[in-house]
């Protein structure tokens, strides 16, 4: 029962898993993982998918200008513009990624309306699951929920670049939007009740402790960034070692370099280089220009930012060493969050109304939800991931496990829709 005297429905755990399995081939990988980056073919596909399960469950849909996913349960009992409880996360999937990662908490969210909806529960606010577009920050960290929390001008739009150096205007004009629209998507706080994400944990906390629900205390904070060194390019058999001004050795320096940079700022912060980009890219020329793109993250803004001046100092350093020349690019910074604590105490006791052991954790990863806990009161709710993998297509949560996220995110949801 909710505290207003409702019964508390439960997911179907057979068709969130037949949902989660049907998505999981889009964009199905050779090696039993993932590939649906942002504004892919995949990533069309899918979407497409979900319009077409929409409209089969008589829900609606509606598309922003950056391309997030609003599926609409409206409430009896509500008045007019009353705001929305969200639940949602992303489809959006690192390349070769697993695939659990934001198809858990999309699709969950997706169930928990459509479950709300044959039940035909008296609710007092609308509920909205909510599909944030590029996540994983093929064009920029956590793309969607960027431009609902803050907005994009147009000149920021038109900066925006993907992995392949394609522009995100023309990726949008590729799905067949309007690249204005995306410039007209932001939320005022105080329009969304509360935002609610299930997700799988992404690391071994909740499996090492042994509890099958994770009550998120915060999420960390991400920087993201590029180096480029430019050296000198040259042939592979002539130019003497000594001689060379080689900037992927000046790249490669920096990476090693890394470690310390982390260390010298906190025991827990981290950054890595997952994109190197090499030019001209021969296998006999000495590289005149490597670009290493950064990810660093701490859970202190502070310290991110010192970070940051680690890694370009040590770059600096390098660039020294190896007579290049260097130049630092930062892409963004988004703020470390902690999670609302009523929110907390929600999700914690609709897991142990169904006699679940829960841990309460930060978050290592980004997520959505650390953009809009600038809107309205935000939880999230982890379940285990198998050895702790994510981002591989290693990445899986038990079936068990699944079905017990979905019915706390559903309990949390309808709490929340019917105070
Ligand atoms: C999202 O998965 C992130 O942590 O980058
Ligand atoms: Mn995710
Ligand atoms: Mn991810």
């Amino acid at each position: 029962m909710t505290s207003s005297g409702i019964p508390v429905p439960t997911v179907s755990a057979a068709r969130l898993r037949r949902d989660l399995e049907h998505v999981a081939g889009y964009g199905a990988t050779a090696s039993g993982g993932v590939s649906r980056t942002s504004f892919s073919e995949a990533d069309r596909q899918v979407r497409a998918w979900l319009v077409n399960e929409c409209e089969q469950a008589g829900l609606a849909l509606r598309t922003d200008g950056i391309g997030n996913v609003f599926i609409r349960l409206e409430a009896r009992d509500a008045a007019a513009g009353t705001p929305p409880v969200w639940a949602g996360s992303h489809l959006d999937s690192v390349p070769e990624g697993g695939r659990f990662d934001g198809a858990l908490g999309s699709l969950a969210a997706l169930e928990v309306v459509r479950r709300l909806a044959e039940e035909d529960v008296p609710l007092r606010r609308p509920v909205e699951a909510v599909v944030f577009a590029d996540e994983e920050g093929s064009y920029h960290h956590l793309l969607g929920s960027t431009a609902v929390a803050h907005g994009f001008t147009a000149d920021e739009l038109a900066r925006l670049r993907g992995r392949d150096g394609d522009l995100l205007v023309d990726a949008l004009e590729g799905m067949g939007w309007d690249p204005a629209a995306a410039t007209r998507t932001a939320v005022r706080p105080g329009d969304v009740h509360a935002y609610v994400e299930l997700h799988i944990e992404q690391g071994s906390v909740l499996e090492s402790a042994g509890a099958g629900i994770g009550v998120v205390t915060a999420i960390v904070g991400m920087g993201g960034g590029h180096i480029e060194f430019r050296g000198r390019q040259d042939h592979a058999g002539t130019t003497p070692m000594p001689r060379r001004r080689d900037a992927l050795r000046g790249a490669g320096d920096l990476l090693v370099r890394l470690p310390e940079a982390a260390r010298s700022v906190s025991e827990t912060a981290v950054a890595t280089c997952g994109i190197l980009h090499v030019e001209p890219g021969g296998a006999n020329v000495v590289p005149g220009l490597a670009r290493v793109q950064l990810d660093f993250r701490d859970s202190d803004r502070t310290r991110i930012l010192q970070l940051e001046e680690a890694i370009v100092s040590a770059a600096r350093d390098v660039a020294d060493c190896h007579g290049l020349e260097m130049s630092y690019t930062r892409e963004s910074i988004t703020d470390p969050v902690p999670l609302n604590p009523r929110m907390q105490e929600l999700v914690a006791t609709a897991a142990a109304d169904q006699g679940m052991k829960t841990l309460n954790l930060p978050s290592g990863a980004g997520h959505d939800a650390q953009n809009v806990a600038r809107l309205a009161p935000t939880g999230m709710i982890f379940v285990p991931s198998v050895d702790g993998r994510s981002h591989s297509p290693a990445e899986l949560t038990t079936w068990e496990d699944v079905e017990a996220g979905a019915n706390v995110l559903l309990a949390t949801v309808l709490a929340l829709a019917t105070e």
